[in-house]
């Protein structure tokens, strides 16, 4: 059975930057209060009108570029977010539109953090029974317009932003390269811990009414202790499940490519683990926290920054809102 192989990457934020001095405009907050808890010193946030399924088209083209794969060899979308451009349909059937390809399958992959990486799973299962030959893989995220940006909301707007991600994930040809394995986990007993509640199709008389909006309910909502805590619980344990399964230990990774939630996170796992941090890539400082986004943004910044070479063997791995958790062993 071929294995799924990453042929490219590609990725875009848009132009507008949101550095912590902005944010401390209209909020109370400071550049080293998000620095020192988050290592964030900046985000992209859109401006005007644009959707997750914009930013991912300029992704798309890129990572079919890096690639060398042309749009009509593409024979699915898989789409990774959060955020998506309107309640139904599917982001990716958005995406689809902007691509001009009709016909083939649009999968909205709803894992939040662990998007990405869910969606690798999937693509991968996909190629090795041969349903699939050239899949795109994305992750898009517009958190800006849905964070409150005022002090009450300042936990979780300083760390959100805007951008996307994508992948083109191909049948190999039979020699080293792709994915060796993917673990996906979730736990729902904690749901609520990192959530937006309205809109939501429960309510009644309407998803979501004025009184709901004066309450702030349509806001995202964060206990960001008990995030840190089980993701620093979570993430080194499904490194390690990834590792145990393929045989391997964890000297045998040249590069782990973490879900960019927050550096102090990523750091403390390294420090668990005994992993020297210059092996734990991070770009958080340029882009805080993109959700589903994050990790292929990271590896297209790796392979631009020289850190990925072909052949390397890469660990990605991922926590967040579900809660969900996922850890990826590839071959680059
Ligand atoms: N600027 C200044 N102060 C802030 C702030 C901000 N942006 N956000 C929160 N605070 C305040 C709180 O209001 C609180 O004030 P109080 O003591 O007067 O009540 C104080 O800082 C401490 O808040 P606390 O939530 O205990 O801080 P913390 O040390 O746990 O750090 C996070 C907060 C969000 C940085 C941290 O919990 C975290 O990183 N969690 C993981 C979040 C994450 O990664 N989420 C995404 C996962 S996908």
């Amino acid at each position: 059975m071929p294995r799924a192989v990453i042929l490219g990457v590609g990725g875009h934020v848009p132009e507008r930057v949101v550095t912590n001095q902005d944010m401390a405009q209209w909020m109370e907050t400071s550049d080293e209060w998000i620095f020192e808890r988050t290592g964030i010193r900046q985000r992209h946030w859109i401006e005007g009108e644009a959707g997750g399924s914009e930013l991912a088209e300029r992704a798309v083209r890129q990572a079919l570029s890096r690639a060398g794969v042309e749009l009509e060899e593409i024979d699915c979308i898989i789409l990774a977010t959060l955020s998506p451009d309107h309640t139904f349909p599917g982001t990716g059937c958005f995406l689809q539109e902007r691509l001009g390809l009709p016909g083939i399958p649009a999968l909205d992959v709803r894992a939040q953090c662990s998007g990405f990486i869910y969606g690798l799973s999937v693509a991968d299962a996909w190629i090795r029974v041969g349903q699939y030959k050239n899949i795109l893989l994305v992750g898009t995220e517009v958190h800006s317009t849905g964070l409150d940006i005022s002090t009450e909301g300042r936990d979780v707007a300083c760390l959100f932003g805007d951008g996307a991600g994508a992948a083109v994930v191909a049948a190999g040809k039979g020699d080293e390269r792709g994915v060796l394995s993917t673990h996906l986990h979730a736990d729902g007993r904690y749901a609520k811990d990192l959530w937006i509640e309205a809109p939501g199709s429960r309510f009644q008389p309407a998803r979501i009414t004025k009184d709901m909006i004066d309450a702030g309910r349509h806001w995202p909502k964060m206990k960001g202790r008990r995030v840190f805590t089980k993701a620093v619980k979570h993430m080194p344990a499904v490194i390690k499940e990834g590792l145990a399964h393929n045989g391997m230990t964890l000297d045998d990774v040249d590069l782990f490519v973490p879900h960019q939630a927050n550096l102090r996170i990523n750091e403390a796992v390294a420090r668990l683990l005994g992993i020297e941090p210059d092996r734990m890539y991070s770009n958080i400082e340029r882009y805080g926290n993109t959700t589903a986004a994050s990790i292929p943004l990271a590896l297209r910044d790796a392979e631009q920054e020289g850190r990925l070479k072909r052949g390397d063997t890469l660990m990605l791995v991922s926590f967040g809102s579900g809660f969900t958790w996922a850890s990826a062993l590839l071959r680059w």
